[in-house]
């Protein structure tokens, strides 16, 4: 059985339905602070399979360990529970430490009790940076983190290479994304922000469907080919893939090393511009949107080598960003309908 936090999540939920699809038992775990339990029925009509579910704050380690007990066979965690807003990390960073960094600790802590030993982690391009040289290889040195939230997928980075180091049992990979988007193919499960999204994709859809007036791009005098900024923006689905690829390598023992980490990615960046042109391309929908000032903290451009993850784990994007777009609109109009 496959322990997956935050799997009523964004990512979590597609992930899921990988997992299950791949014929993996899976049990979610989630405090339901950024999702909705209604998820869990979604991914069960999605997959046709059943999921078991436990509303949980890793936070608490009492109950953190009694998740073990009640589910001995678990071997294997996809972790993904975590805040994830860079503005809201500025302002409450000891939250994000203690979200972040706390569950993180007493999720090892109750793998290494209870001798799970494989473990996948969502790690961010963030760790990246806004680096000299592109696209970025795992070998791209980690910068200084730009916020809270940055550095406590930094700071997780190293706890697991550290644990995996001192317990030569443990093996675990993290998975550096770069801009996930879209959803799942059938418009069930998708991205769902609460409040004004702070996210490109989430804002162009919402836009688009009329829930707001304009998209604000931020900053058109990047040096970037049109002046926004650019990002490698990968199919959610695809995505979701990479970690089903993970959790096998790890339990057959076909790792590398203890520790592992890739760029998950498409290979290829897009501008904010070229974005909303290919959305409105895919769908045929107009969005409405201004040039506005540069948001503070962005980075210019960042796209991935996928080269190490397409060797290795012999994972690859296969979703255009089209195609990727349309899923995320018809995942916006099913849900609002
Ligand atoms: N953007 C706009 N208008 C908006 C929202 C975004 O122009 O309303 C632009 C941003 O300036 C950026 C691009 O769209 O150029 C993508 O922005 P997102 O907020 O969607 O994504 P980010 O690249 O800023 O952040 C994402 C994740 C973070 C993660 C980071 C790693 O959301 O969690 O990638 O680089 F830390």
């Amino acid at each position: 059985m496959i322990l997956t936090t935050g799997g009523t999540g964004y990512i979590g939920s597609h992930t899921v339905v990988e997992l299950l699809n791949a014929g993996f038992e899976v049990l979610i775990v989630d405090d339901l602070s950024n999702s909705e339990k209604e998820v869990v029925q979604r991914i069960e009509k999605i997959t046709n399979k059943k999921v078991a579910f436990e509303e949980i704050d890793l936070k608490n380690k009492e109950k953190t360990f009694a998740i073990f007990e009640k589910y001995p066979t678990i071997n294997a965690i996809v972790h993904f529970a975590a805040s994830k807003a860079v503005g809201e990390s500025v302002e409450k960073p000891l939250m994000y430490y203690e979200n972040n960094i706390g569950s993180l600790i007493n999720l090892l802590q109750a793998s290494a009790k209870y001798e799970i030993n494989n473990f996948v982690f969502s790690s961010s391009c963030t760790v990246y940076g806004q680096p000299n040289v592109l696209p970025v290889t795992e070998n791209t040195p980690r910068c200084e983190a730009e916020s809270p939230y940055g550095n406590t997928k930094k700071i997780a980075e190293d706890i697991l290479k550290d644990t995996a180091f001192a317990d030569k049992t443990f093996k675990s990979i993290a998975l550096r994304y770069f801009n996930p988007i879209g959803a799942h193919p059938t418009g069930l499960i998708g991205e769902l922000p609460r409040g004004v999204p702070a996210n490109l994709i989430p804002f162009v859809t919402q836009t688009a469907f009329g829930l707001r007036k304009e998209l604000s791009i931020f900053g058109n005098d990047y040096n970037t080919p049109d002046g926004t900024c650019i990002r490698d923006y990968i199919n959610v689905v695809d995505l979701a893939k990479a970690h089903v690829i993970s959790i096998k390598r790890l339990l057959e023992n076909k790792n590398k090393s203890n520790y592992e980490f890739f760029n998950i990615g498409t290979g290829k960046g897009s501008t904010v511009l070229e974005v909303v042109k290919a959305f409105e391309k895919s769908t045929g929908v107009k969005v409405n949107y201004k040039i506005v000032a540069k948001r503070p903290g962005d980075i210019e451009k960042i796209w991935a080598d996928t080269t190490y993850a397409n060797i290795e784990l012999g994972w690859k994007a296969e979703t255009g960003l089209e195609e990727t777009l349309a899923s995320a609109w018809k995942w916006e109009k099913n849900y609002r309908a």
